[in-house]
């Protein structure tokens, strides 16, 4: 596994896709910081110095269906924290993970394709190791970093590479750890695309979220995003 590290980028998963072409699969790109972090739905990610920002580049033939990226990378994340620091965090639904009630890690998973065929896919990991110097500014509220000051950031970001590995490359089935890992099954839950109200009652297989609505209906919600509603 080739790892790149930057002081600074505008963003792994973009420098990936940029130079995909000429790199290897399973490369890694680090950054110390970023000036442009994306997340989910044209969202900023936050990435100042203290965390752990990198992109892992998949090339075909993939191991695993594009759809199962995302969770696979959350369970890699999870254990690889728990092995570097003992700390345990949580999985909502479908790529962020939780300490303390609020959120210490984003993913982003995307796929290049041409002709509609995948070149790539760039899976993006944020982790908040170590409370930034100025907070998170609009953040606060919603996101937490593992360590005020401290926290190892090299350690955690080869422990969780090396959990993706153990998964990735031996295509291990990592459904049952996803789902017990959940905070968001019993949760009442918004449904973003069509602002409807329900509760998620189950993973399916596939990963899709099983919702009930209120009257009853249910549907399995796989793309969009939910709000957990306590
Ligand atoms: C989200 O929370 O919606 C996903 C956040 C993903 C952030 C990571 S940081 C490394 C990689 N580069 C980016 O620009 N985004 C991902």
């Amino acid at each position: 596994m080739d790892i790149l590290t930057f002081d600074v980028l505008d963003s792994t998963n973009n420098y990936l896709k940029e130079f995909y072409q000429k790199m290897e699969n399973l490369s890694v790109v680090v950054a110390k910081t970023q000036t442009k972090g994306r997340g989910r739905s044209d969202r900023t990610f936050l990435s100042n110095k203290g965390g752990a920002y990198f992109s892992i580049l998949l090339k075909p033939p993939f191991n695993f269906a594009a759809h199962e990226l995302t969770p696979l990378a959350a369970v890699a994340v999870k254990k690889g924290i728990k092995e570097a620091t003992k700390i345990d965090t949580k999985i909502k639904w479908v790529n962020d993970l939780i300490y303390n009630d609020k959120k210490v890690c984003g993913i982003l998973c995307e796929a290049i394709s041409k002709q509609n065929k995948i070149e790539a896919i760039i899976i993006g990991i944020g982790i908040n190791i170590n409370r930034p110097k100025n907070g998170f500014e609009e953040f606060e509220d919603i996101a937490t970093s593992l360590y005020k000051r401290g926290g190892k950031i090299r350690k955690i970001i080869e422990a969780v590479l090396d959990n993706f590995l153990e998964i990735y490359l031996n295509k291990e089935d990592f459904f049952v750890e996803y789902k017990d890992s959940l905070i968001t099954i019993g949760k009442k839950v918004k449904i973003q695309k069509n602002n409807k109200v329900g509760k998620a009652i189950d993973l399916a297989k596939d990963f899709s979220l099983v919702v009930e609505y209120l009257d009853g209906e249910k549907e399995r919600i796989n793309v969009g995003e939910i709000v957990v509603k306590s």
